[in-house]
């Protein structure tokens, strides 16, 4: 879908017109991929507006940034006045907001040090991520997730994004909507942009952080719901056979939001369908994001702008 523009990006503590946001192509970013970012969404509630999880993601983008020696020049609480001041200022909700730090243009050696640092946060309407109610048909990529001591998953950098860009567009080709990627291991990892659930016999199982999958935040509100609701919880290592005999199976992700799996290389999850649990987590994590059920966990920051669309689970 092509990006649909809004008026200003935030950049570096200003606000700027959209079509000024622009980078030189001589920027380290461009040649090195050194860059860390974030992918938030922004729903419409019954009065105004909420940005979901927003200290978590911007905490997320600092850890990215620490990981890769990048001294952002703004606090957590400054980026977080950021986001709502760019969402207040284009006044589009729901939306996507997306904050980048960036190494810029200085020098053209891999050595970041001589390059500044430059921090964008834009924001703009985005839909469903992975298409259709009744779950998606995804693959087992060929593709691996980077091993740990290559690129490091704990950090959402844009280098990793090539990886996932080999493991979607496979998926893609072979007529999938997502690929599934495997550790190095063997074992299952994560989606090219989100965690992996599985139910078996009552049990919630995730994939734990060693095995090269992203800290999500979605992950995380999933697995706190899921405890809330009084279910068994485990993180643990999963072999890939375990996906094909589950009951139920979903991604997990900003974009993704919580989407239920119909089948795997073509074998059907369950009965096809989204399963109870599904339904039952995402019943929650929607209505606390929609501002239809209670901010039991503190989730939401209110912003001042009505959304544009009926607010809905
Ligand atoms: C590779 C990868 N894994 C997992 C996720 C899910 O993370 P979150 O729930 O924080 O969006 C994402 C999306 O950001 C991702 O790109």
């Amino acid at each position: 879908m092509p990006i649909q523009t809004t008026a200003k990006i935030w950049h570096n503590g200003n606000l700027i017109p959209w079509e000024d946001a622009t980078l030189h192509v001589m920027s380290h970013v461009i040649h090195y991929g050194s860059s860390v970012f974030e992918g938030i969404r922004c729903y419409g509630q019954p009065h105004g507006s909420a940005v979901f999880r927003l200290p978590e993601h911007m905490q997320r983008l600092l850890d990215s940034a620490k990981i890769y020696r990048m001294e952002l020049p703004f606090t957590l609480e400054e980026l977080c006045a950021g986001v709502v001041d760019v969402i207040e200022a284009n006044g589009v909700t729901p939306c996507y907001i997306r904050p980048i730090a960036l190494r810029g243009y200085g020098e053209i050696g891999v050595s970041p040090k001589g390059s500044p640092i430059e921090v964008y946060i834009a924001n703009f309407p985005w839909g469903k991520y992975i298409a259709g109610h009744g779950g998606a048909d995804v693959c087992i990529s060929s593709w691996n997730r980077m091993a740990p001591n290559t690129l490091p998953s704990l950090a959402k950098a844009g280098a990793n994004y090539m990886n996932s860009q080999l493991i979607h567009m496979e998926a893609e080709i072979n007529g999938y909507q997502e690929g599934i990627a495997l550790d190095v291991n063997g074992l299952v990892s994560e989606g090219s942009g989100e965690n992996v659930f599985v139910v078996r016999n009552g049990v919630l199982y995730t994939p734990p952080l060693a095995n090269s999958a992203l800290s999500g935040i979605t992950r995380d509100s999933v697995l706190t719901i899921a405890r809330h609701l009084g279910m068994a919880v485990t993180e643990q290592a999963l072999p890939r056979e375990l996906l094909y005999i589950a009951d139920e199976v979903f991604f997990t992700g900003t974009a993704a939001e919580v989407s239920p799996i119909r089948s795997i290389d073509r074998v059907v999850i369950g009965d096809g369908k989204p399963g109870e649990i599904t339904r039952n987590i995402a019943d929650e994590f929607f209505g606390i994001a929609n501002g239809l059920k209670p901010d039991r966990f503190g989730w939401l920051t209110p912003v001042k702008v009505n959304a544009i669309e009926p607010v809905t689970a």
